[in-house]
Order: structure tokens, then sequence, then C-alpha cells
């Protein structure tokens, strides 16, 4: 199956027919590609765990049009959820919410609770429109990588992780760049259980309410959120953390790198140095070291973040040094990306 492309008319046709027929498709978002089934058809949903590698007890997201979409998958619509939905939807912001018994069971992992998110992208929500005259109740879509790789912000970047033969409805490149804002309104004091492009703060104003803490992975009745594993978006290469002001000394350190096979055969040698911090002249000479700006601009860092680590992979380094970011509320997001990337 080719690239269904935005500017094809029939493009979004055949995308919402191919959801309505139970196949596969990936499509855009605000934050990253999905990877996306009907979420009211488990047989449908299992070919996403498949594709994916993922373990079937791993929840994934159901993206609908809107919040009225969203109550046919839901136990009850808690009143978090409500003004959250109301004030951030459609954008970058997944609620966890009660799910209705026997509603998208492998959607959810099989657990008692279900994600829903209303995307804020025009083609995400004419396809979640058309389908959804199909007889289509919501799109289940994990974001459309294999298990524990780097998110996609691409259509390329989505051939890359699956090939060729896999639909993909192409709408450029995604705006916000790293996944949603994960909120869970189940329990009494919402929680925050991944940062995303929404802060913190925001949340809480409109909540009235702080934030609880991320109980994921500490607290065994939660389910697992792979996006909460300590090991996550990781690139081939090493990625590691540097202190803005260690990082010209260990550049000078520095040995030069030989090449070495990695265990795709790729020749794989040098640093790549993404940071704010100017790199002093004429370094990288012998030393196979590859340099990125990073923005000033956490918006903007989270916009190019995954493709940056990605292009940086394709080059071929061994290593990826991040200058450590700020660490500002701002910064959550990106922060807490490169930190699972950083971890093996
Ligand atoms: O921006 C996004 O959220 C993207 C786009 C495609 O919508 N989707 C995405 O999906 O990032 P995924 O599956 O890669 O990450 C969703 C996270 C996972 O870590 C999953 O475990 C968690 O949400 N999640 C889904 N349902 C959950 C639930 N019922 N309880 C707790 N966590 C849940
Ligand atoms: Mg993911």
């Amino acid at each position: 199956m080719p690239l269904l492309c935005k500017d094809d008319p029939q493009a979004l046709e055949q995308a919402a027919r191919l959801l309505a027929d139970g196949a596969l498709l990936a499509f855009p978002t605000e934050t990253v590609y999905g990877l996306g089934a009907r979420a009211d058809d488990d047989a449908a949903v299992a070919q996403i765990f498949a594709a994916k590698g993922r373990p079937a007890d791993h929840p994934l997201i159901v993206h609908v049009t809107d919040a009225a979409a969203a109550q046919p998958f839901a136990a009850h619509w808690p009143p978090a959820a409500q003004v959250l939905a109301q004030r951030f939807w459609p954008g970058p912001m997944t609620l966890i919410v009660p799910r209705r018994p026997g509603v998208a069971t492998a959607a959810a992992g099989g657990h008692p609770t279900v994600g829903l998110r209303c995307p804020d992208h025009p083609l995400a929500q004419a396809l979640l429109a058309r389908a959804q005259t199909l007889g289509v109740l919501g799109v289940a879509g994990p974001s459309a990588n294999r298990f524990g790789r780097v998110s996609p912000t691409t259509a390329a970047h989505v051939v890359d992780e699956f090939g060729p033969e896999l639909a993909v409805l192409d709408g450029g490149a995604c705006r916000e760049g790293i996944e949603s804002t994960i909120v869970d309104c189940t329990r009494p004091e919402p929680a925050l259980l991944r940062p995303g492009t929404t802060q913190r703060a925001d949340i809480e104003a409109v909540l009235r309410q702080a934030l609880g803490l991320q109980l994921v992975g500490r607290d065994e009745a939660s389910p697992r959120v792979s996006g909460s594993l300590a090991s996550h978006y990781a690139p081939e290469a090493w990625v590691s953390l540097v202190p803005a002001e260690d990082l010209r000394q260990r550049l000078f350190e520095l040995p030069p790198s030989p090449l070495e096979a990695d265990a795709s055969g790729l020749q794989r040698g040098g640093v790549g140095v993404y940071s704010r911090t100017a790199l002093p002249r004429g370094l990288s000479l012998g030393r196979g070291v590859v340099h990125r700006t990073m923005p000033a601009e956490p918006a903007q860092v989270a916009h190019e973040l995954f493709a940056v680590l990605r292009a940086l992979d394709a080059q071929g380094v061994s290593q990826i040094w991040v200058e450590a970011p700020p660490g500002d509320p701002e910064w959550d997001g990106v922060r807490d990306r490169l930190m699972r990337a950083a971890t093996r």
C-alpha cells in the first residue's frame, strides 16, 4: 500500500475505509503518528500489538472526534475528565477514565480503564469523522513505532519502522513532536502519568487542584505504561545527557573513534552532539563529531527532538550527547523523553 497523500482527494476516503474494514492504518496527529485500527474490534486491534511487538497488556490510546464520541467507551465520565476535555480537547491530552465493560477490551489491554484522546489535527479529525460515519466508534492508536523505539513525527519515519507494506496517511510533520500529556482521571486526585507539551500548572489551574504524584511503575495496581518504562524512546546510538558545563571538556577528551559494526552491520563511530551551547571551532575535525544546534524554546525542541535523534542515528554515530535541558517545568516533556532515551 503506497503512502496516502493528504493532497489526494481519494486518500481520506481510502484511509477511512481501511479502518472500517478492520485493517491497520498509520495516521498523523498533532503529536506523533499513530498506528491505528478500529477500537471497537478486538481482532483489528490485535494486529497493532503484533506489528509493534508490544505486550498485549500494555493499553493503547483510543482516538475519538470529541467528548461525546468518548462516552461509549467510558463507564462514567469523571468531573476531572469533564473539565479537562472542555478546556484541552481537541488537543494533545489523553484522559484515563473507567472503561465501559465489554468495550475496547483489547485496546485497553484488558484493564478496567481506557485512555481517550481527541486529536487536534485536521487530517486526523477528518479521518475520525469519516470513519465514524462508516460505523467506527473510535480508533486505537499507539505511536507508530516498534516497541521501545523513537516515536515517528513524519510519514517517512513510519515507513522506516514498518516498511512500505503499511498504509500511511501522510499529513506532513507533526506540530507538537512529542506524545500527548496523559492525565489519570480515575483517582480522587487526578495524576499526571506522562508529561507532554501542556504545562502541569495549566492543568492544575483548570482542575483547581494539584495533580497527584505519578504512581505508575511503583503502584502494582496500575497498568504498565510503556511510555513510563524507564527505558523507552531509544535510538540505536547510545544516548547520554551531558550538563552544559561538562560538554566542552568531554569533547576535548574524546579519543579518535574507530568505526565498529553494529547489530545491523552499519559502521558506527563518532558522537552526535545536540546542544544549545556552541562547540569550539575545529573540534569536530578528526573526532567524528556531528553537531546539531538545539533551539532555545522547549516547544521547538519538542517539535524536532525525535527527528533529530533519528537523523543522528542514521548518520551512524555510536553515541549521542544531548545537553541536559534546564530544570524549568516548561521542559518537563522534553526532559522526560530524553531521560528515557538515555536509559538502557
Ligand atoms: O500523542 C499520543 O498520545 C500518541 C498519538 C498517536 O496519539 N499516542 C501514543 O500512544 O503515544 P502510545 O501507546 O505510544 O502511548 C500511550 C501511553 C502508553 O504508555 C500506554 O500504556 C498509556 O498511554 N495508556 C493507555 N491507556 C492507558 C490506561 N488505561 N491506563 C494507563 N495508561 C494508559
Ligand atoms: Mg509510544
